[in-house]
């Protein structure tokens, strides 16, 4: 996700900004930018790539000022010593690709009003289309712009007030670090969904998204709750709620060290965007329901909404994990669009003579958007004249400028090798994908509504599978031993059967296997001893009873089975050695659900097994070569 920081204080902010953007390199971003206020006017540089590009770039840039505002060869130019407020941003594309137009802060029409934001505000194109029909000129493609925007169009003499009065128009989320150039010894911080904190050090505050920014200067701070906005000078602060009432805040003492807080006080990148699921789903899923007509709203794929309607086959393809995605959408696709559907490994798709024609489409499913193979498939399909269509989490990337139309995943960089928030968004996407095709054939309004309310409900329901992130723990103490493990699901759970046998495989190196828990009979089932457990993917859905005979069975061979069913089936509990219990929810929903203890069971075991959980041997993050 993107990164702010924000000073005021005694000292130049423009090094401090820097480094605290450094500091949140870990968050992985694609574009950063500064603006300080100046004795003259506001300085602000912007550059694609790394905090380095941008530094490079700020000795660049001629100053318009009488004296070059970095200092060279340790000369200190006045102006720049006056220069001790600023913003500075990385920027992670969410609404745009990562160009130094759409990099923040992002201003107004005049440049007086410079802004950073993290969050995506739902309404923008409505506000955009209102205040650029009332003259604002807009240079980006982003959603922030439009609140610069906004500020100017309101803005009463004070940027506090006007401030309250924008974030009042403003649908979705935000995080944000606001200064005017008119308005000396003036910082602004807001908080809505997307987390901000103040430093408190000595004759300064630095503000940013996460203390990692901040914790080099200062281990005080203070934590905005959502609706809060802090009004901070060189020497003092005012925290205000969203009606303009001045709060009290508690300063919390922040307890970890550089390394810590870079990952958030996880001690692991992997566990940290577990843990994120609630809000990397609400995300993905943000500003995208119509939910009175049962219908989804997918920006991306209005272009290409007539050869949607069109398609009479669907080919999802992707590799590792992201292909176990498509899987599942292959099951709601079918069930709920009735599209024939069917899902490939990315580099078998590239080799075998698919039949493929202008009524097909292929959706090619990638975290990274670089996997050199999932990329030569939709190059191959384009090729033969099928509707490309992409669910990419990182914007701008190859597989998202190569395909026709798709839609962002939005779930955050994700940092650990092993991928688990971005498998849990492209499920979600799928079902979002579902709706749209299905709404358009046969799927009823009440459906289409049930699905909406549903999902609208899972960040709550994972938050509830998260709590048991102990007992999972406790599970994991009595087989961390065990060197073989098979997972079993069927219909909607079994490719999570095959996605929980390929975390615990990659990052605790114990062998797994995935299998449909009806093939255990033809075959596989002759492994099962005392030493080889199984894990059971057993919610009460519609093939229940089927794969409860399937536990039966491994228990009748003395195999261990740690069973993973649906709250209130106490039943289950005579049968299995250990039980996990996920919230109730629709079938095909609960491959999300089910997914999350099972990425816990394969973080704990790696643990207990010594191994480099974030960076497993042999593996890297993206694959760019076939
Ligand atoms: C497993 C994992 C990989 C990726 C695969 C595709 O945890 O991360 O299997 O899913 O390499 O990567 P993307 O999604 O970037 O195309």
């Amino acid at each position: 996700m993107c990164g702010i920081v924000g000073y005021i204080g005694k000292n130049q902010a423009l090094p401090i900004l820097l480094d605290g953007l450094k500091r949140l390199e870990y968050r992985g971003y694609d574009s950063a930018g500064v603006a300080v206020k100046t004795a003259d006017g506001v300085f602000s540089a912007k550059a694609i790539g790394k905090i380095v590009e941008l530094e490079k770039k700020i000795g660049e840039i001629k100053s318009p000022f009488p004296c070059p505002l970095v200092p060279r060869s340790g000369r200190r130019a006045p102006l720049l010593k006056r220069a001790n407020t600023g913003i500075a941003h990385t920027r992670w594309a969410t609404h745009g690709a990562p160009t130094e137009a759409n990099a923040h802060p992002q201003t107004d029409c005049q440049g007086k009003i410079w802004l950073a934001h993290n969050g995506i505000i739902e309404n923008y194109q409505e506000l955009k289309t209102r205040l650029a029909a009332k003259g604002h000129k807009f240079i980006s493609e982003t959603d922030t712009e439009v609140i610069a925007h906004l500020l100017e169009d309101l803005y009463d003499g004070n940027l506090t007030a006007t401030l309250i009065k924008v974030l009042k128009i403003l649908k979705g989320t935000y995080g944000l670090a606001v200064l005017h150039r008119d308005e000396p010894n003036k910082l602004l911080a807001a908080k809505r969904g997307s987390p901000l904190v103040i430093g408190l050090a000595d004759g300064e505050f630095i503000i940013a998204s996460d203390a990692a920014a901040i914790i080099r200067h200062t281990k005080q701070v203070i934590y905005l709750n959502d609706g809060e906005i802090a009004e901070i000078s060189d020497r003092d602060f005012k925290i205000f709620d969203a009606d303009n009432n001045q709060v009290d805040k508690n300063v919390d003492q922040i307890e970890w060290d550089q390394a810590a807080a870079e990952k958030g006080g996880w001690p692991h990148f992997m566990l940290k965007e577990i843990f994120e699921q609630p809000e990397s789903i609400a995300n993905s899923l943000r500003g995208r329901f119509m939910a009175e007509a049962g219908r989804v709203k997918l920006g991306g794929l209005e272009g290409v909404a007539e050869r949607i309607r069109q398609t009479n086959k669907i080919i999802i393809v992707g590799c590792g994990t992201a292909r176990l995605a498509g899987l599942v959408g292959e099951y709601m696709m079918e069930e709920y669009a009735g599209v024939p559907t069917e899902v490939d490994y990315a580099h078998e798709f590239r080799y075998r003579k698919a039949v493929l024609d202008e009524q097909t489409a292929l959706i090619a499913i990638s975290q990274s958007g670089e996997t050199a193979d999932t990329l030569a498939a939709v190059q191959e399909a384009k090729e033969k004249g099928c509707l490309t269509l992409g669910v990419v989490n990182v914007v701008g990337s190859s597989i998202a400028r190569e395909t026709d139309a798709g839609v962002y995943s939005h779930s955050g960089p994700e940092i650990a090798v092993a991928s688990t928030k971005a498998f849990t968004s492209q499920i979600a996407i799928l079902v979002l994908f579902t709706v749209m095709f299905g709404r358009q054939r046969q799927m009823s309004l009440a459906t289409g509504q049930r699905i909406i309310n549903e999902l609208i409900a899972l960040p709550d329901k994972i938050r509830q599978v998260l709590a048991l992130n102990d007992e999972i723990k406790r599970v994991a103490e009595k087989y961390y031993k065990f060197k073989n493990f098979a997972f079993l699901g069927r219909k909607y759970n079994h490719p999570i059967a095959f996605e929980g046998a390929i975390k615990l495989k990659e990052i605790s190196y114990v062998h797994a296997e995935g299998f449909a828990s009806g093939e255990m009979k033809h075959g596989p089932i002759a492994l099962i001893d005392e030493n080889f457990p199984s894990l059971v993917i057993a919610p009460l859905d519609s093939v229940y009873e089927k794969n409860y005979s399937s536990l039966q069975e491994i228990k009748a061979r003395g195999g261990k089975v740690i069973a993973i069913t649906t709250a209130g089936n106490g039943k289950i509990k005579a049968a299995a050695d250990e039980v996990i219990y996920i919230p109730k929810t629709l079938e095909m929903l609960t491959p999300i659900l089910v997914t999350v203890p099972l990425q816990l069971f394969a973080y704990q075991m790696a643990i207990l097994n010594g191994r480099d959980v974030d960076k497993p041997r042999n593996l890297a993050k993206s694959v760019t070569v076939e």
